[in-house]
């Protein structure tokens, strides 16, 4: 596979009828946070676009990068958000009491990353992570999670029946949008999960993006953006079915599927079908509006900083996410307007953002240089970080958070 080809088809009906919707420029990756020697190449950059499908409401990037370079060395740890760990802590409590009955069950996850999920159900059952990135699988087998270092595919989920058995749950969360093939993983799947087993995924929902949430959850990593339409079709094309569905408060809204080879669609299912259509995610019009929406956050944005710079006031960004590169290289943010990110990873501390080249500091550096403002770029932890920071705000620290709309708090 070359570095990047282009997407003709729906990955989740095959459909060719694909609409462009928002051009976002030519970005750089947005997990690829730079080192000071690094900052003296020039850094690859490639399309960021999203297309919709009419057909089945799957929206999507028009442009897919090679995994192998997304996803070999990862600088993500689901470990460094507190919110997050919390979040897998209820949700591995909810696997074992909802369909774990023996302690020779078997949990698969599918982008186990750094072992947090698992390693909360180890001692409930039997436990198998999958995950391409060798630096944080490593994390996770030094936490007693047994780990396959591969991109999950039919192959490795018949290699995994053969050692271990079939599955009673599959787990991939946050995962599943970074995959270009959908139907092999989705056969895997099939092939791994026991006769009443469960494949539970938990993804961004589009209807979030539209929404409540921001554009710059769009960046090369996330390939699809899943709206409960385009999921059925994407399950009834490896003879499974949406048994159930839940929206849940985790990057601003996603959407937690319960897959299974037969059963019934439950009452949640019917009702998020009649809320995707009452909100418009299946006409294209709705797509039109969200694009005006991004660029008025563009304008909006880049003239409040300036105007801040202009009265001297010192900017910092807070929180280093993926999101907020694609957030920063849209808007046209540089080092020349924020002095400095702070940032809970140890791995992105004395990098530099891709891009926008702004250097990440870890959060002390808050205390040491203390701003006037903080953009807010982890504003799906908004709630959670207004409350830990009140003693900087009281101390007269103001978050401008960008998205949906622009405001300061
Ligand atoms: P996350 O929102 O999980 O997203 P993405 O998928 O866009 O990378 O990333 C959270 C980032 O924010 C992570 O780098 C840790 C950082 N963070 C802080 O710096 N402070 C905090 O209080 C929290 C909750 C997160």
């Amino acid at each position: 596979m070359s570095t990047i080809h282009k997407r003709k088809t729906c990955r989740a009906c095959l459909s060719k009828k694909l609409l462009p919707i928002l051009s976002l420029g030519k970005q750089p990756l947005a997990n690829a946070f730079l080192t000071k020697a690094q900052l003296k190449k020039r850094e690859a950059t490639f399309p960021l676009a999203i297309e919709f499908c009419p057909k089945c409401t799957m929206m999507q990037l028009s442009h897919v990068v090679d995994p192998a370079i997304l996803f070999a060395n990862y600088h993500y740890l689901t470990s460094a958000s507190a919110p997050l760990i919390a979040h897998f802590h209820a949700f591995a409590e909810k696997i074992s009491a909802s369909y774990i009955s023996t302690k020779e069950d078997l949990v698969v996850e599918i982008g186990s990353n750094d072992g947090t999920l698992l390693s909360a159900l180890k001692d409930s059952c039997r436990v198998l992570g999958v995950d391409p990135a060798k630096n944080v699988a490593k994390r996770a087998q030094a936490m007693g999670v047994p780990t396959v270092t591969a991109f999950f595919s039919e192959k490795v989920a018949r290699q995994i029946v053969k050692k271990e058995g079939n599955a009673q749950v599959i787990v991939a969360n946050n995962v599943i949008a970074h995959i270009d093939d959908l139907d092999d993983v989705f056969m895997g799947v099939r092939e791994l999960l026991s006769g009443s087993g469960v494949f539970l995924f938990e993804a961004h929902w589009l209807g979030n993006l539209i929404g409540k949430g921001g554009f710059d959850q769009i960046y090369h990593e996330h390939l699809s953006y899943f709206s409960l339409h385009a999921v059925q079709a994407l399950a009834a094309r490896s003879d499974m079915i949406v048994t159930d569905v839940e929206i849940v408060p985790i990057h601003g809204e996603s959407i937690r599927f319960a897959i299974q080879k037969s059963g019934v669609p439950s009452k949640r299912v019917l009702a998020l079908r009649k809320k995707e259509i009452s909100l418009g995610m299946k006409r294209t019009a709705t797509y039109r509006v969200f694009a005006q929406k991004v660029a008025r956050v563009r304008t909006e944005l880049r003239t409040l900083i300036d105007k801040l710079l202009k009265q001297k006031k010192m900017i910092v960004g807070y929180g280093a996410p993926a999101k907020g590169n694609t957030l920063l290289n849209y808007v046209g943010l540089t080092a020349q307007h924020l002095a400095y990110i702070s940032d809970t990873t140890p791995l992105k501390w004395n990098h530099y953002a891709p891009g926008s080249r702004i250097i990440i500091r870890e959060p002390a550096m808050l205390s040491i240089e203390q701003p006037d403002y903080a953009l807010l770029l982890s504003w799906n932890y908004a709630k959670e970080i207004l409350a830990k920071e009140k003693e900087l705000r009281t101390k007269g620290v103001k978050f401008i958070i960008p998205v949906p709309e622009v405001r300061i708090v």
